[in-house]
């Protein structure tokens, strides 16, 4: 198999030349079908939690059991989920803010991992299915469920950033896209219409309406650029659990008729492309690529059905994408 690990040089060698990643083989039959394309680095082995840190039942096996947990939340389990929310998104803001050319994905969790230890939180992906570190960064074609390596941000990627934190028994989950110095004017267009989009459907949210109002609402919001809508990845029920049944679709299917009620948390993360929303998934078993190579932005919200719409538990002043741009 082809070396996806290392980092290509600034200069590239002619198709004829031999690869630069050492493997004997001519450049065009090695790594040029990746040019331009986001390189696997190397993970670091997983990062120790302290045992002071409370630790969800997955932590230690890596085994996810699943239980039957409440679509509608207790007002104890949606305090604990306000105040965990409020942390994911701050958590989030900080991670954006280091983003900058140079700086390692790897360093950028190391800064999460570390921020919610600070803050008495497990950081919810360590270790989920095995999962390696606390947060995903999705660079570029990256579609979701990067994991921070050694790779280096350079000027004009675009990387999303995604942290879920566990607070007094109950999960946070928010995500953002932040540029890397200049970005060129299409990947910026596309990062702004997915913000847009997640808010549109955050305001399609309301007791008594189906769920996929959010869908039509996301869709919608994307048509006239002729985004894709990636349909292989979806929002989620959330709570005591990380992921829980409810499932929250980023495009419009009449079957997506489970109606909202008041005290249901899920999430919605829409992830837009400017091309295909076919995707693959690299050998680590968790990044998926759109097949196309082009970019993919996303951002998410965990939301709570409110008696007249949403309350958005991880946003708010002090978070990555605090309430709709056209109220700020
Ligand atoms: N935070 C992601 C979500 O929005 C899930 C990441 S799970 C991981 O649902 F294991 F990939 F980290
Ligand atoms: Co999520
Ligand atoms: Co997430």
């Amino acid at each position: 198999m082809t070396s996806t690990l290392g980092t290509a040089p600034t200069t590239l060698p002619q198709a004829n030349e031999p690869c630069w990643c050492g493997s004997g083989r001519k450049y065009k039959r090695c790594h040029k079908k990746s040019e331009g394309r986001v390189l696997q680095g190397t993970v670091t082995p997983m990062r120790a939690v302290p045992d002071h840190i409370a630790r969800p039942p997955y932590a230690d096996t890596g085994e996810y059991e699943a239980w039957d947990e409440g679509r509608i939340k207790s007002p104890d389990i949606i305090e604990r989920m306000r105040a965990s929310g409020k942390l994911a998104g701050e958590v989030l803001a900080m991670a954006g803010e280091m983003v900058a050319p140079g700086v390692t994905t790897e360093e950028i969790d190391i800064a999460v991992h570390e921020a919610f230890v600070a803050a008495g939180a497990y950081p919810s992906t360590i270790n989920y299915h095995g999962y390696p570190k606390a947060c995903c960064t999705s660079v570029n074609e990256v579609i979701c469920h990067g994991i921070p390596d050694s790779r280096v941000l350079r000027e004009g990627d675009i990387c999303n950033i995604d942290v879920t934190g566990w607070l007094n028994g109950v999960h946070g989950d928010t995500n953002a896209t932040f540029f890397v110095g200049d970005v060129d004017p299409e990947s910026q267009q596309l990062v702004r219409v997915t913000e847009e989009a997640m808010w549109r459907g955050i305001e399609a949210v309301k007791p008594g309406s189906p769920l996929s109002d959010i869908g039509r609402a996301i869709e919608l919001t994307c048509k006239p650029y002729k985004y894709g809508v990636v349909r292989a990845f979806v929002g989620h029920g959330i709570g005591e659990q990380f992921h829980t049944d409810i499932q929250v679709l980023h495009y419009y299917d009449s079957r997506s008729s489970t109606i909202m009620r008041e005290g249901m948390t899920f999430t919605i993360e829409p992830m837009i492309t400017l091309g295909t929303i076919n995707y693959k998934i690299w050998d680590d078993d968790w990044t998926a690529v759109t097949s196309d190579g082009k970019r993919t932005a996303q951002y998410e919200h965990t939301i709570l059905v409110t008696a007249d719409g949403a309350d958005v538990l991880t946003g708010g002043p002090g978070t990555a994408s605090p309430t709709a741009p056209w109220l700020r």
